[in-house]
């Protein structure tokens, strides 16, 4: 199969990832006789230095008629003082909603081999972690008006939080869909006690409810959710959240798993053109230094071959790969064991080793 995938290397450790990331699908590519075509897209705060634009127009359509978005990450201290409009972050936000990609899929598995890396109690990992987080994606406060104005001399800032019934609907279709395919447990997340937003949340929910019977819905606030995460995470198959409590919550899921840098995601919204992406951020500090993790891109690369590109045996193998890579100790900084003696059974290798061994290990 011939594909077209848009490439975005964006910022800070971005470009180090995305390298590992293609080169494991160069390798699909050799192993099942696909040919995968890459466009290079400037975004975030190297479109900035560029173009003086997060995401200039012609590389929101680069993205647009591509068969999928492979990201790194974007960002960095350099443009955090960039008003609102022109920082990193916004080339983001204006890339997933010019995609209308309004389900992100965020899972929280744990690889048993690093269990030990859970700063979880044992007792607590053994009971079993993996569950995912459907949050919204492009609603919700994060796209509502944003203000920052002088009222009686003081500054006064407002972000505007709003949702409508459409909105939550089609998300909340995601969240039944996705529990059907797993265990039938669907936990909706919101704020129903102080937020309208919330209590309009909760009631779409509970008539969607109506028509996907083999589901058990539960509700949850979201500060609560936010300490079941840790008290007792085995009790989750599904949650679906409105996006920023999502993008709160997807971090606290993703630690107790060992370490954000293993978890991809996958954008999707109408179409199969989606965008995958790691879900932790472009982390400066240790850019340019081949020691991040280029795991949760390599498996975002994964989950594109599976939900855009219908190719599960190809995914599989990337996924059957990074196991192997873990089964035989192999560990980057962030995923060595903190126990000296755990640790010397270990090998630590850096982001350019970590993508070769995985690459080593793909296999038919
Ligand atoms: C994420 C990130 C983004 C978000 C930032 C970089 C805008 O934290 O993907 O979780 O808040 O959505
Ligand atoms: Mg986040």
């Amino acid at each position: 199969m011939i594909k077209n995938i848009a490439v975005i290397r964006g910022d800070g450790i971005g470009p180090e990832i995305i390298e590992q990331a293609l080169a494991v699908l160069d390798k699909i590519c050799n192993l099942y006789n696909h040919t995968f075509h890459y466009t290079d897209v400037d975004m975030g705060g190297c479109a900035i230095d560029k173009w003086n634009n997060p995401l200039p127009e012609e590389m929101l359509k680069k993205c647009l008629t591509s068969d999928s978005v492979l990201l790194g990450a974007v960002g960095g201290e350099k443009w955090n003082t960039l008003p609102g409009e022109m920082r990193p972050e916004k080339g983001l936000l204006k890339l997933r909603a010019g995609m209308g990609v309004y389900s992100n899929n965020r899972p929280a598995k744990i690889w048993p081999q690093l269990s030990s890396a859970s700063p979880l109690k044992q007792s607590i990992v053994e009971q079993g972690i993996d569950f995912i987080i459907v949050r919204e994606l492009i609603g919700g406060i994060y796209f509502g008006k944003h203000e920052t104005e002088t009222v009686d001399g003081k500054l006064c800032a407002t972000d505007v939080l709003n949702y409508t019934e459409e909105e939550i609907e089609r998300i909340g279709r995601i969240g039944f869909e996705t529990a059907q395919k797993r265990n039938k447990k669907l936990c909706s997340v919101e704020k129903s006690n102080v937020l309208d937003s919330s209590r309009l949340w909760k009631k779409v929910m509970h008539q969607l409810c109506e028509e996907y019977p083999d589901v058990e819905l539960t509700d949850m606030l979201v500060d609560n959710c936010a300490m079941q995460i840790v008290k007792n995470p085995a009790q989750f198959d599904v949650i679906v959240t409105e996006n920023m409590f999502g993008d709160i919550l997807s971090d606290e899921a993703s630690m107790i798993t060992g370490s954000i840098g293993m978890i991809p995601s996958s954008s999707l919204g109408a179409t199969s053109c989606g965008l995958y992406e790691p879900i932790h951020g472009s982390a400066p500090d240790i850019a340019g230094k081949d020691i991040a993790n280029p795991i949760g891109t390599i498996l975002s690369a994964a989950m594109m071959l599976r939900y855009s590109f219908d190719m599960p045996k190809e995914a599989d193998c990337i996924e059957k790969a990074v196991s192997a890579f873990l089964d035989l100790g192999y560990r980057t900084a962030d995923i060595m064991p903190s126990d000296p003696q755990e640790a010397q059974k270990c090998t630590k290798v850096g982001c350019r080793e970590c993508g070769r061994r995985i690459i080593e290990n793909m296999k038919l």
